[in-house]
């Protein structure tokens, strides 16, 4: 199978916003206790947060995370999280049915967030509360001193505010399991109000409303503009969400689902588009794809057992052995997001640690990399810059998902120096191998100075990452590819990532 294509250093989409490789946590299942946080783990540092799980995060340069929720916090309390640990209360979590400790709360998370060098992006309750508390919260972060709820956390020996600048209004309030659910104007009126009393906190504030839970939602994409009718000049981004599955191990559907998403972030984009003439507006509102990964294996089996338990703490949720197809589609749709850097800035993998994860880690145990860990780690480490258009001619195939679908996905970018290309390629043919021809357009000499692969060696699609065998899906140094004549040329062994630089 061959495929030419040609990428040229001034042909660009958009800068691309470091943003774009974000992650998601939440208080459900394992992700903040016995994942990020388990004191008494014999790597667990003063505050109880691990250091072999915080060493992993590191490792993936994460530039934003949003917490605490997910559909968690469609009816928690922050202020329940706050003050001496000894004295907070436990609740019931009526997302997930579980027992909610509140021994991490904002500032322990704060204090985690701070370690592993990353932004916080802080999510409101929208669902059992209101603006009232929103801006309770937001001051509790954001405001220095001389108030009741700036002096609170002062008391709790935070005497700098965070400054937080992103704030999501609620969580996906259009679905009907949403504790708090609403109708679009319903929402998209307190949304409106919530963003002012926010924003009134700092210029530098930014909101980001609540877009469909999924493509497939009946009010999809109504509901968008109905919300964003009401809200538009008060909020920045609006957010997409989407969980991928492959329950009928048909890799080229599952892959031909990034087309699918390609055309839900097109489709959003028409509806800001339409929205922002309809009321002659001056701002701009982009994307923010707050959450998305592989979400399948175990799917079934923890949605009978969360509505079955009774209330139990920390229980194992959602945690998902993902497995070589889940990384090449986990690069593929990093790819997506990157050609579409013109509108998607923001963009969180969900989750982070143990639900639905690149990070696993045993309750008193070790902690692992998953196989999705490796493309999300060389898009957030290489992939920032400007995003470059690649031309692509070559073989393509139809699926249910979506039609004319190429076999190779790529993805190029630009380093902000302008002194380095990296091309990001999967070779979705489970059985051929691809000759590929990238003509380089302005690039002069460069060489090929790193080349990593994942696959392609004859490894089963469905071999994961698991706690009995860590590493069976690992990056290893590639052959095969190399610069001649001003393209970059070679093979891509079938059912393949690639992360090719140049300089
Ligand atoms: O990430 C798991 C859940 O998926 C989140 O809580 C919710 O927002 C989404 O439905």
């Amino acid at each position: 199978m061959k495929t030419r294509a040609t990428v040229h250093r001034d042909f660009t989409i958009a800068g691309i916003d470091d943003r774009l490789y974000s992650a998601f946590i939440e208080h459900m299942g394992r992700a903040i206790y016995s994942g990020i946080y388990e004191p008494g783990h014999p790597t667990a540092n003063a505050q109880g947060f691990r250091k072999d799980v915080l060493d992993l995060v590191r490792g993936l340069s994460i530039p934003a995370i949003r917490y605490p929720g997910g559909n968690f916090v469609s009816a928690y309390k922050w202020e329940d999280g706050i003050g001496p640990q000894k004295d907070r209360p436990v609740r019931l979590d009526l997302a997930w049915r579980s027992r909610e400790s509140n021994q991490v709360g904002i500032n322990e998370f704060a204090g985690w967030a701070k370690d592993a060098g990353i932004e916080m992006m802080l999510a409101l309750n929208l669902g059992t509360r209101g603006i009232e508390d929103a801006r309770n919260f937001v001051e509790y972060c954001n405001h220095p001193s001389g108030t009741y709820w700036s002096d609170l956390r002062r008391s709790h020996g935070v005497e700098q505010p965070y400054g937080v600048n992103m704030w999501c209004l609620g969580n996906e309030m259009d679905g009907p399991w949403q504790i708090g659910h609403k109708d679009a104007v319903e929402y998209g009126r307190l949304a409106n109000e919530t963003a002012k009393a926010v924003k009134a906190f700092g210029a530098g504030i930014e909101t980001i409303v609540c877009g469909s839970s999924n493509d497939q939602m009946p009010t999809y994409p109504e509901w968008e503009r109905q919300v964003l009718e009401e809200c538009y000049e008060n909020v920045e981004y609006i957010s997409l969400h989407k969980y991928f599955g492959n329950n009928s191990h048909n890799s080229l559907n599952f892959f031909a689902k990034i087309e699918e998403t390609g055309r839900y972030i097109q489709s959003i984009a028409g509806v800001i588009d339409y929205v922002k003439a309809k009321k002659r507006a001056k701002n701009d509102v982009y994307i923010c794809f707050d959450e998305w990964n592989v979400w399948y294996h175990n799917r079934e089996q923890d949605s009978r057992n969360w509505r079955e338990w009774d209330w139990p703490e920390a229980p194992p949720l959602l945690e998902e052995d993902y497995n070589l197809e889940d990384a090449l589609f986990v690069g593929g749709l990093l790819n997506e997001f990157i050609r579409r850097s013109d509108r998607v800035k923001i963009a969180c993998i969900a989750q982070l640690v143990n639900v639905i994860a690149p990070i696993r880690a045993e309750r008193g145990g070790k902690a692992w990399a998953t196989s999705i860990y490796y493309p999300y780690q060389f898009a957030s480490l290489y992939g920032r810059g400007t995003a470059l258009n690649v031309a692509v001619d070559g073989p393509r195939y139809d699926a249910e998902a979506a039609q004319d679908v190429n076999y190779l996905d790529i993805a190029a970018v630009l380093a902000p120096d302008g002194a380095s290309l990296t091309v990001f390629a999967v070779n979705r043919s489970p059985d051929e191998a691809m000759e590929l021809d990238l003509a380089l357009g302005g690039f002069g000499n460069a060489r090929l100075i790193e080349h990593q692969v994942i696959g392609g060696d004859g490894t089963g699609p469905r071999v994961a990452n698991t706690a009995q065998e860590p590493d069976r899906i690992r990056p290893r140094k590639g052959t095969g590819m190399g610069v001649a004549d001003g393209g970059l040329r070679g093979e891509l062994p079938a059912f393949s990532y690639h992360l090719l630089r140049l300089a």
